[in-house]
Protein backbone atom coordinates (compact mmCIF):
# COMPACT_ATOMS: atom_id res chain seq x y z
CA UNK A 1 0.00 0.00 0.00
CA UNK A 2 1.41 3.43 -0.88
CA UNK A 3 0.75 6.29 1.72
CA UNK A 4 1.96 9.69 0.70
CA UNK A 5 2.09 13.12 2.49
CA UNK A 6 0.47 16.08 0.66
CA UNK A 7 1.47 19.73 0.99
CA UNK A 8 -0.42 22.58 -0.60
CA UNK A 9 0.87 26.68 0.16
CA UNK A 10 -0.69 27.91 -3.27
CA UNK A 11 -3.01 30.32 -1.54
CA UNK A 12 -3.99 31.44 2.07
CA UNK A 13 -4.18 28.02 3.63
CA UNK A 14 -1.03 26.16 5.15
CA UNK A 15 -2.19 22.52 4.62
CA UNK A 16 -0.92 19.01 4.67
CA UNK A 17 -2.60 15.34 4.41
CA UNK A 18 -1.64 11.74 4.50
CA UNK A 19 -3.97 9.66 2.01
CA UNK A 20 -3.32 6.31 1.16
CA UNK A 21 -4.17 4.44 -2.10
CA UNK A 22 -7.40 3.03 -1.21
CA UNK A 23 -8.19 6.64 -1.16
CA UNK A 24 -8.49 7.16 2.45
CA UNK A 25 -7.58 10.24 4.65
CA UNK A 26 -5.96 9.48 7.43
CA UNK A 27 -4.60 13.15 8.35
CA UNK A 28 -5.86 16.34 7.01
CA UNK A 29 -4.70 19.63 8.65
CA UNK A 30 -5.51 23.49 7.06
CA UNK A 31 -4.46 26.61 8.61
CA UNK A 32 -5.70 29.97 7.51
CA UNK A 33 -4.68 32.84 7.54
CA UNK A 34 -7.35 34.55 5.94
CA UNK A 35 -8.10 36.84 9.23
CA UNK A 36 -4.87 38.89 7.94
CA UNK A 37 -6.26 39.59 4.65
CA UNK A 38 -9.99 40.39 5.55
CA UNK A 39 -9.08 44.61 5.62
CA UNK A 40 -7.38 44.31 2.67
CA UNK A 41 -10.66 42.81 0.35
CA UNK A 42 -7.91 39.75 -0.77
CA UNK A 43 -5.61 37.37 -0.35
CA UNK A 44 -2.07 39.96 0.07
CA UNK A 45 0.64 37.61 -1.29
CA UNK A 46 3.22 39.17 0.86
CA UNK A 47 1.19 38.02 4.22
CA UNK A 48 0.40 34.71 2.61
CA UNK A 49 3.79 33.74 2.03
CA UNK A 50 4.90 34.79 5.18
CA UNK A 51 2.40 33.15 7.27
CA UNK A 52 3.55 30.12 4.97
CA UNK A 53 6.78 30.09 6.54
CA UNK A 54 5.68 30.02 10.02
CA UNK A 55 2.85 27.41 9.82
CA UNK A 56 4.34 24.60 7.67
CA UNK A 57 7.00 22.83 9.75
CA UNK A 58 4.04 22.56 12.85
CA UNK A 59 1.25 21.57 10.40
CA UNK A 60 3.32 18.66 8.74
CA UNK A 61 3.93 17.64 11.97
CA UNK A 62 0.41 17.56 12.79
CA UNK A 63 -0.63 15.82 10.27
CA UNK A 64 1.97 12.92 10.63
CA UNK A 65 1.17 12.91 14.14
CA UNK A 66 -2.59 12.87 13.80
CA UNK A 67 -1.91 10.07 10.92
CA UNK A 68 -0.06 8.24 14.01
CA UNK A 69 3.28 8.48 11.76
CA UNK A 70 6.71 9.06 13.36
CA UNK A 71 7.22 12.61 12.56
CA UNK A 72 10.85 11.87 12.56
CA UNK A 73 10.85 9.23 10.06
CA UNK A 74 7.34 8.52 8.74
CA UNK A 75 6.79 5.70 6.84
CA UNK A 76 5.93 7.14 3.81
CA UNK A 77 6.17 6.72 0.16
CA UNK A 78 6.31 10.40 -1.36
CA UNK A 79 6.00 13.70 -0.50
CA UNK A 80 3.03 15.66 -2.98
CA UNK A 81 3.22 19.16 -3.41
CA UNK A 82 1.29 21.77 -4.99
CA UNK A 83 3.55 23.54 -7.84
CA UNK A 84 0.68 25.67 -9.16
CA UNK A 85 -1.14 27.63 -9.91
CA UNK A 86 -1.44 30.00 -7.09
CA UNK A 87 0.68 32.84 -5.23
CA UNK A 88 4.95 32.47 -6.24
CA UNK A 89 5.79 33.29 -3.18
CA UNK A 90 3.08 31.34 -1.33
CA UNK A 91 3.70 28.06 -4.26
CA UNK A 92 7.74 28.25 -3.03
CA UNK A 93 7.23 27.63 0.73
CA UNK A 94 5.61 24.62 0.34
CA UNK A 95 7.86 23.70 -2.49
CA UNK A 96 10.88 24.26 -0.69
CA UNK A 97 9.41 22.19 2.30
CA UNK A 98 8.47 19.64 0.32
CA UNK A 99 11.71 19.11 -1.01
CA UNK A 100 13.55 19.36 2.25
CA UNK A 101 11.28 16.53 3.40
CA UNK A 102 11.72 14.46 0.23
CA UNK A 103 15.85 14.53 0.83
CA UNK A 104 15.66 14.05 4.42
CA UNK A 105 13.53 11.56 4.32
CA UNK A 106 14.88 9.83 1.10
CA UNK A 107 11.59 9.36 -0.39
CA UNK A 108 10.51 11.31 -4.14
CA UNK A 109 9.09 14.56 -4.40
CA UNK A 110 5.91 14.03 -7.09
CA UNK A 111 4.58 18.22 -7.69
CA UNK A 112 0.62 18.28 -8.06
CA UNK A 113 -1.50 20.83 -10.18
CA UNK A 114 -3.58 22.44 -7.57
CA UNK A 115 -6.63 22.12 -10.24
CA UNK A 116 -6.17 18.57 -10.61
CA UNK A 117 -6.07 18.18 -6.86
CA UNK A 118 -9.82 19.87 -6.19
CA UNK A 119 -10.24 17.00 -9.11
CA UNK A 120 -9.70 14.45 -6.41
CA UNK A 121 -11.53 15.64 -3.43
CA UNK A 122 -15.39 13.88 -5.17
CA UNK A 123 -13.19 10.61 -4.82
CA UNK A 124 -11.44 10.72 -1.41
CA UNK A 125 -15.12 11.03 -0.34
CA UNK A 126 -16.57 8.19 -2.62
CA UNK A 127 -13.51 5.94 -3.08
CA UNK A 128 -15.47 3.69 -5.22
CA UNK A 129 -17.50 6.30 -7.72
CA UNK A 130 -17.94 5.37 -10.98
CA UNK A 131 -16.61 6.70 -13.98
CA UNK A 132 -16.67 8.98 -16.53
CA UNK A 133 -17.64 11.99 -14.15
CA UNK A 134 -18.37 15.24 -15.44
CA UNK A 135 -16.90 17.82 -12.90
CA UNK A 136 -17.95 21.45 -12.56
CA UNK A 137 -14.48 22.95 -11.00
CA UNK A 138 -15.37 26.53 -9.86
CA UNK A 139 -12.76 28.61 -7.50
CA UNK A 140 -11.66 32.16 -6.90
CA UNK A 141 -9.78 31.78 -9.93
CA UNK A 142 -10.94 29.31 -12.28
CA UNK A 143 -14.02 27.76 -13.62
CA UNK A 144 -14.26 25.17 -15.86
CA UNK A 145 -15.67 21.69 -17.34
CA UNK A 146 -13.96 18.81 -16.47
CA UNK A 147 -14.73 15.61 -18.61
CA UNK A 148 -12.72 12.94 -16.33
CA UNK A 149 -12.35 9.59 -17.55
CA UNK A 150 -10.74 8.01 -14.05
CA UNK A 151 -8.52 9.28 -11.55
CA UNK A 152 -5.74 11.79 -13.38
CA UNK A 153 -7.13 11.29 -16.70
CA UNK A 154 -9.07 14.55 -17.49
CA UNK A 155 -10.39 17.03 -20.44
CA UNK A 156 -11.23 20.61 -19.98
CA UNK A 157 -14.29 21.13 -22.06
CA UNK A 158 -15.44 24.31 -21.18
CA UNK A 159 -13.98 27.44 -19.35
CA UNK A 160 -14.31 30.86 -18.39
CA UNK A 161 -13.61 33.38 -20.71
CA UNK A 162 -12.86 36.04 -18.45
CA UNK A 163 -13.85 36.37 -14.31
CA UNK A 164 -14.03 32.74 -11.94
CA UNK A 165 -17.22 32.35 -10.71
CA UNK A 166 -15.24 33.23 -7.16
CA UNK A 167 -14.07 36.29 -8.25
CA UNK A 168 -17.40 37.45 -9.40
CA UNK A 169 -19.12 36.44 -5.65
CA UNK A 170 -15.61 38.33 -4.18
CA UNK A 171 -16.16 41.87 -6.46
CA UNK A 172 -19.99 42.00 -6.01
CA UNK A 173 -19.72 40.77 -2.00
CA UNK A 174 -16.73 44.19 -2.19
CA UNK A 175 -19.16 46.18 -3.94
CA UNK A 176 -21.80 45.11 -1.28
CA UNK A 177 -19.39 45.69 2.00
CA UNK A 178 -19.96 42.13 2.88
CA UNK A 179 -16.02 41.86 2.99
CA UNK A 180 -13.68 38.70 1.89
CA UNK A 181 -14.32 36.32 0.74
CA UNK A 182 -17.79 36.90 -0.26
CA UNK A 183 -19.06 33.56 -1.13
CA UNK A 184 -20.21 32.46 2.30
CA UNK A 185 -21.96 36.24 2.74
CA UNK A 186 -23.72 36.37 -0.38
CA UNK A 187 -25.40 32.65 0.15
CA UNK A 188 -26.15 33.64 3.52
CA UNK A 189 -28.25 36.73 2.41
CA UNK A 190 -29.27 35.34 -0.71
CA UNK A 191 -31.39 32.78 1.30
CA UNK A 192 -33.67 35.77 2.59
CA UNK A 193 -33.48 37.69 -0.35
CA UNK A 194 -36.12 38.21 -3.35
CA UNK A 195 -34.10 37.27 -6.67
CA UNK A 196 -37.27 38.49 -9.16
CA UNK A 197 -36.57 42.03 -7.19
CA UNK A 198 -33.57 43.07 -9.82
CA UNK A 199 -33.55 41.53 -13.57
CA UNK A 200 -30.11 40.42 -14.51
CA UNK A 201 -29.18 38.35 -17.78
CA UNK A 202 -27.65 35.28 -18.00
CA UNK A 203 -24.80 34.91 -19.69
CA UNK A 204 -23.39 32.84 -22.24
CA UNK A 205 -26.47 31.36 -23.37
CA UNK A 206 -25.01 29.94 -26.52
CA UNK A 207 -24.19 26.25 -27.14
CA UNK A 208 -20.95 26.19 -26.04
CA UNK A 209 -19.83 24.99 -23.03
CA UNK A 210 -17.80 28.62 -21.80
CA UNK A 211 -18.43 30.66 -19.38
CA UNK A 212 -18.29 34.35 -18.42
CA UNK A 213 -19.07 36.29 -14.87
CA UNK A 214 -17.88 40.14 -15.80
CA UNK A 215 -20.45 40.88 -17.42
CA UNK A 216 -23.14 39.87 -14.97
CA UNK A 217 -21.18 41.78 -12.44
CA UNK A 218 -21.25 44.89 -14.05
CA UNK A 219 -25.16 44.56 -14.88
CA UNK A 220 -25.62 44.09 -10.83
CA UNK A 221 -23.38 47.32 -10.49
CA UNK A 222 -25.39 49.24 -12.84
CA UNK A 223 -28.71 47.91 -11.59
CA UNK A 224 -27.83 49.28 -8.06
CA UNK A 225 -26.71 52.75 -9.38
CA UNK A 226 -29.85 53.17 -10.80
CA UNK A 227 -31.73 51.97 -7.78
CA UNK A 228 -30.51 52.67 -4.65
CA UNK A 229 -33.23 51.42 -3.01
CA UNK A 230 -32.31 48.03 -3.49
CA UNK A 231 -32.55 45.53 -0.60
CA UNK A 232 -28.66 44.19 0.11
CA UNK A 233 -30.24 40.48 0.33
CA UNK A 234 -32.00 40.98 -2.80
CA UNK A 235 -29.61 41.92 -5.20
CA UNK A 236 -27.27 38.59 -3.51
CA UNK A 237 -30.32 36.56 -4.09
CA UNK A 238 -31.23 37.53 -8.30
CA UNK A 239 -26.91 37.30 -8.69
CA UNK A 240 -26.85 34.45 -6.57
CA UNK A 241 -29.69 33.16 -9.33
CA UNK A 242 -27.64 34.54 -12.57
CA UNK A 243 -24.27 32.78 -11.60
CA UNK A 244 -26.19 29.55 -10.03
CA UNK A 245 -28.11 29.32 -13.48
CA UNK A 246 -25.04 30.06 -15.75
CA UNK A 247 -23.26 27.32 -14.27
CA UNK A 248 -26.00 24.44 -14.33
CA UNK A 249 -27.10 25.41 -17.69
CA UNK A 250 -23.76 24.66 -19.08
CA UNK A 251 -23.54 21.41 -16.75
CA UNK A 252 -26.95 20.16 -18.46
CA UNK A 253 -25.52 21.07 -22.06
CA UNK A 254 -22.23 19.08 -21.18
CA UNK A 255 -24.37 16.11 -20.20
CA UNK A 256 -26.19 16.05 -23.41
CA UNK A 257 -22.95 15.88 -25.23
CA UNK A 258 -20.65 13.12 -22.63
CA UNK A 259 -22.26 9.79 -21.63
CA UNK A 260 -21.61 9.93 -17.62
CA UNK A 261 -22.01 7.70 -14.95
CA UNK A 262 -22.10 11.06 -12.33
CA UNK A 263 -21.44 14.80 -12.51
CA UNK A 264 -19.32 16.58 -9.43
CA UNK A 265 -18.31 20.28 -7.94
CA UNK A 266 -15.31 20.71 -6.64
CA UNK A 267 -13.51 24.24 -5.73
CA UNK A 268 -14.57 26.83 -3.43
CA UNK A 269 -17.38 28.05 -4.90
CA UNK A 270 -19.31 24.64 -4.92
CA UNK A 271 -19.86 25.01 -1.35
CA UNK A 272 -22.41 27.56 -2.56
CA UNK A 273 -25.87 25.86 -0.90
CA UNK A 274 -28.22 26.89 -4.13
CA UNK A 275 -25.08 25.33 -6.18
CA UNK A 276 -25.21 22.04 -4.52
CA UNK A 277 -28.97 21.95 -4.54
CA UNK A 278 -29.22 22.64 -7.91
CA UNK A 279 -26.25 20.01 -9.03
CA UNK A 280 -27.95 16.98 -6.65
CA UNK A 281 -31.53 17.59 -8.84
CA UNK A 282 -29.48 17.39 -11.98
CA UNK A 283 -27.73 14.25 -11.24
CA UNK A 284 -31.31 12.83 -10.17
CA UNK A 285 -32.66 13.83 -13.14
CA UNK A 286 -30.26 12.46 -15.36
CA UNK A 287 -30.92 9.26 -13.15
CA UNK A 288 -26.55 9.62 -12.58
CA UNK A 289 -25.05 9.97 -9.41
CA UNK A 290 -24.53 13.52 -7.97
CA UNK A 291 -20.70 14.26 -5.98
CA UNK A 292 -21.11 16.99 -3.54
CA UNK A 293 -18.30 16.98 -1.37
CA UNK A 294 -18.64 18.44 2.35
CA UNK A 295 -17.70 21.75 2.67
CA UNK A 296 -13.96 21.63 4.17
CA UNK A 297 -13.30 18.95 0.94
CA UNK A 298 -14.32 21.75 -1.44
CA UNK A 299 -12.16 24.27 -0.09
CA UNK A 300 -8.11 24.45 -0.36
CA UNK A 301 -6.75 21.04 1.84
CA UNK A 302 -4.11 18.91 1.10
CA UNK A 303 -5.72 15.44 0.95
CA UNK A 304 -6.62 16.44 -2.72
CA UNK A 305 -2.90 17.16 -3.48
CA UNK A 306 -2.04 14.44 -1.62
CA UNK A 307 -4.48 12.00 -3.60
CA UNK A 308 -3.64 13.91 -7.17
CA UNK A 309 0.25 12.95 -6.29
CA UNK A 310 -0.76 9.24 -5.37
CA UNK A 311 -2.12 8.65 -8.66
CA UNK A 312 0.65 10.60 -10.80
CA UNK A 313 2.83 8.76 -8.36
CA UNK A 314 1.27 5.86 -9.44
CA UNK A 315 1.71 5.60 -12.87
CA UNK A 316 5.72 6.87 -12.76
CA UNK A 317 5.84 10.60 -12.12
CA UNK A 318 8.51 11.51 -10.09
CA UNK A 319 9.39 15.44 -10.02
CA UNK A 320 13.41 16.46 -9.56
CA UNK A 321 14.48 18.26 -6.84
CA UNK A 322 15.59 21.50 -8.57
CA UNK A 323 11.74 21.58 -9.73
CA UNK A 324 10.52 24.82 -9.50
CA UNK A 325 7.08 26.15 -8.97
CA UNK A 326 4.76 27.51 -11.71
CA UNK A 327 1.89 30.37 -10.83
CA UNK A 328 0.14 29.96 -14.17
CA UNK A 329 0.36 26.04 -14.40
CA UNK A 330 -2.90 25.37 -16.63
CA UNK A 331 -4.87 22.33 -15.93
CA UNK A 332 -4.90 21.26 -19.99
CA UNK A 333 -0.74 21.41 -19.42
CA UNK A 334 -0.75 18.69 -16.94
CA UNK A 335 1.01 15.47 -18.40
CA UNK A 336 -1.30 12.71 -18.09
O1 LIG B 1 -10.96 26.81 -4.11
P1 LIG B 1 -10.87 27.97 -3.19
O2 LIG B 1 -10.88 27.73 -1.70
O3 LIG B 1 -9.57 28.80 -3.49
C1 LIG B 1 -9.11 28.92 -4.82
O4 LIG B 1 -8.35 28.02 -5.25
O5 LIG B 1 -9.54 29.91 -5.48
O6 LIG B 1 -12.07 28.99 -3.58
C2 LIG B 1 -12.25 30.24 -2.94
C3 LIG B 1 -13.47 30.92 -3.57
C4 LIG B 1 -13.67 32.37 -3.12
O7 LIG B 1 -13.88 33.17 -4.29
C5 LIG B 1 -14.93 32.32 -2.25
O8 LIG B 1 -15.69 33.51 -2.27
C6 LIG B 1 -15.69 31.17 -2.90
O9 LIG B 1 -14.68 30.22 -3.20
N1 LIG B 1 -16.71 30.59 -2.01
C7 LIG B 1 -18.04 30.60 -2.28
C8 LIG B 1 -18.69 30.03 -1.16
N2 LIG B 1 -17.73 29.66 -0.25
C9 LIG B 1 -16.52 30.02 -0.80
N3 LIG B 1 -18.71 31.06 -3.34
C10 LIG B 1 -20.06 30.95 -3.32
N4 LIG B 1 -20.75 30.42 -2.28
C11 LIG B 1 -20.12 29.95 -1.19
N5 LIG B 1 -20.81 29.43 -0.17
ZN1 LIG C 1 -8.44 25.96 -4.78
Amino acid sequence: MSVVLGIETSCDETAAAVVDDAWRVRSSVVESSIDQHRDFGGVVPELAGRAHVATIVPVVRAALESAGLDVRHPAIDAVAVTAGPGLIGSLLVGLAAAKAYALSWDVPLVTVNHLEGHLFAPLLETPDLAWPVLTLLVSGGHTMLVYQRGPGDHEVIGETIDDAAGEAYDKIARWLGLGYPGGPPIDRLAGDGDPTSLRLPVSMTGDDLDFSFSGLKSAVVRAGEKRPDLVVADVAAAFQGAAVEQLTRKLRRALERYDVAGVAIAGGVAANSALRAAVAQIAKDAGIAAHVPSLAMCTDNAAMIAAAGLARFGRGHVSPLDVSADPNWALADVRP
